[in-house]
């Protein structure tokens, strides 16, 4: 039986870790073609490794997404080797040390936007005109539940994934009115026990979305978030997987939440 996303090419950011390598195993297990892209060059070979191992294809580019350069090199790469692409998640992003506004570095807030803002931008900017080639396709952005409640001393990482929300329905707009047949939208994952975790880390007040200091995400997801737990990355990943499918062929500039309802709370 074919898999559900069966033959589509798939480029995937920040996939050698984290929620993005789930991501990855994923769509390839359903039969996606993945171009796994980050900057962790080891990671991303365990990963292709472990795709082949289970009988999926994929290949891995080292790519820092804040680089226009390397996003014209990794759509060159897809353009040459497959000649369309199909699914772009814009997933890599990084957080901060928690703490107030009038406490962050402007160097540390400009790395952090560069990252989670321009990558997204570049990405978005490189890939659609091969997408449209295509004949269509999903890109997904990767925002946070952050993007959509604030919290106390977490405003940069807040701001960012604000614009990415935003970002991603003017974009679905312009690829509407075009009639390109590329559908763009914003996923929102809740609280997921990842490396990101270790820079978010900080003294959050109750209420906030970053943990307060000392406390396991366990502790403090039991009271933060109304199911109870941290959620799994595979069931972010299924989010993507629906979004990257042609189930989803009706569903463009929405957000798609994977919080265990912390975003309501
Ligand atoms: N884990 C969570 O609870 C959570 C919640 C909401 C949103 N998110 C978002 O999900 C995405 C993935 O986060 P994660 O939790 O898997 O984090 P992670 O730190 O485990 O993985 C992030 C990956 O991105 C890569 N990366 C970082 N900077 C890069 C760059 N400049 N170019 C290319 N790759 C780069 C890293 O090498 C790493 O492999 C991020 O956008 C994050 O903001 C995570």
């Amino acid at each position: 039986m074919p898999g559900r996303v069966e033959g589509k090419i798939a480029c995937i950011t920040g996939a050698a870790n984290g929620l993005g390598r789930c991501m990855a195993l994923t769509v390839a297990r359903e039969g996606a073609i993945v171009v796994a892209t980050d900057l962790q060059e080891d990671d991303g070979a365990s990963l292709v490794s472990e795709i082949e191992a289970a009988g999926g294809r994929a290949i891995f580019l080292r790519h820092d997404v804040t680089c226009e350069g390397d996003w014209i090199a990794v759509v060159g790469a897809i353009r040459t080797r497959f000649g369309r692409l199909d699914v772009l998640v814009n997933n890599a992003g990084i957080g901060l040390p928690n703490g107030p506004a009038t406490d962050i570095d402007l160097a540390d807030w400009k790395r952090l936007m560069a990252v989670n803002v321009d990558g997204l931008f570049l990405g978005v900017k490189h890939a659609l005109p091969l997408m449209r080639e295509s004949g269509g396709g999903s890109i997904i952005n990767v925002s946070s539940i952050a993007g959509i409640k604030a919290s106390a001393n977490a405003s940069a990482y807040c701001a960012s994934k604000g614009a990415v929300r935003l970002f991603t329905k003017s974009v679905a707009l312009e690829c509407a009115a075009l009639k390109d047949g590329v559908r763009v939208n914003s996923l929102h994952p809740g609280i997921v026990e990842t490396a990101i975790w270790d820079t978010l880390i900080g003294t959050g007040p109750e209420g906030s979305n970053v943990r307060p200091r000392g406390a396991t995400l366990a502790a403090f997801t039991e009271k933060a978030v109304p199911l109870g737990r941290p959620g799994r990355a595979e069931e972010v990943a299924a989010g993507v997987l629906w979004l990257a499918s042609d189930e989803s062929s009706y569903v463009t500039g929405t957000e798609l939440v994977i919080d265990g309802a912390r975003s309501i709370a």
